[in-house]
C-alpha cells in the first residue's frame, strides 16, 4: 500500500497534470484565434499527451491501494502575446513540472517506495521530451523572426501532429 505522503504527492500531481492539460487547450484556442491551426493542433495533442500523465497517475494510485482525489486547479491564462510567448510559456511550465516530477521522486527515496519510484522514472524521461520539444519549437520561432511565410509553413507542419498514446510507441 502507498503512503499516506505518497499518495499527497501523487494526487497533487494529477491536479498539476490535468491543470496543464487545460493551460495547453487554452493555448490551442489562442492559436485558432490568431489564424495558426497547426500550432493550436500541436497543443491539442498536447492536451491528450497531459490527460494521459494524469490518468496514469491516477490508475497507479488505486493500483497501489490509494485513494485518487480530484484536487482542482486554477483557470489558466487567456492571453498571450505571440507564438512564441505561448511556446516560451509552455517551455518554463515544462522546466516547473520537472521540477515537482523529481521532488515526487524525492518523496519515493525518502518513503523507501521502490515501486513508486521505479514508476515515476518514466515521467522523469517524459519530462526530458517535453522540455526538448517546448524549446526546439521556440528556436524554429527565432529564426523565422518576422517572416509570415515561414510561419505558415511551420503551422502547416504542426498541423500533422498525431496523438499516440505513449506506452504504445
Ligand atoms: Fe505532464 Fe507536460 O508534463
Amino acid at each position: 500500500m502507498i503512503s499516506k505522503k505518497m499518495e499527497d504527492g501523487f494526487n497533487n500531481q494529477i491536479a498539476a497534470e490535468f491543470y496543464s492539460a487545460h493551460l495547453y487547450l487554452a493555448m490551442a484556442a489562442y492559436l485558432e484565434s490568431i489564424d495558426l491551426p497547426g500550432f493550436a493542433n500541436w497543443m491539442r495533442i498536447q492536451f491528450q499527451e497531459e490527460e494521459f500523465h494524469a490518468h496514469k497517475m491516477f490508475d497507479y494510485v488505486i493500483e497501489r491501494d490509494g485513494r485518487a482525489a480530484l484536487k482542482g486547479f486554477e483557470a489558466p491564462p487567456f492571453e498571450w502575446k505571440s507564438p512564441l510567448d505561448v511556446f516560451e510559456t509552455a517551455y518554463s511550465h515544462e522546466q516547473k513540472v520537472t521540477s515537482m516530477i523529481n521532488n515526487l521522486v524525492d518523496i519515493a527515496i525518502e518513503e523507501k517506495d521502490h515501486a513508486s519510484n521505479i514508476f515515476l522514472q518514466w515521467f522523469v524521461n517524459e519530462q526530458v521530451e517535453e522540455e526538448a520539444s517546448a524549446k526546439s519549437i521556440i528556436q524554429q520561432l527565432k529564426l523565422l523572426g518576422e517572416s509570415k511565410a515561414g510561419l505558415f509553413q511551420v503551422d502547416r507542419e504542426m498541423g500533422q501532429r498525431i496523438f499516440t498514446p505513449p506506452t504504445a510507441a
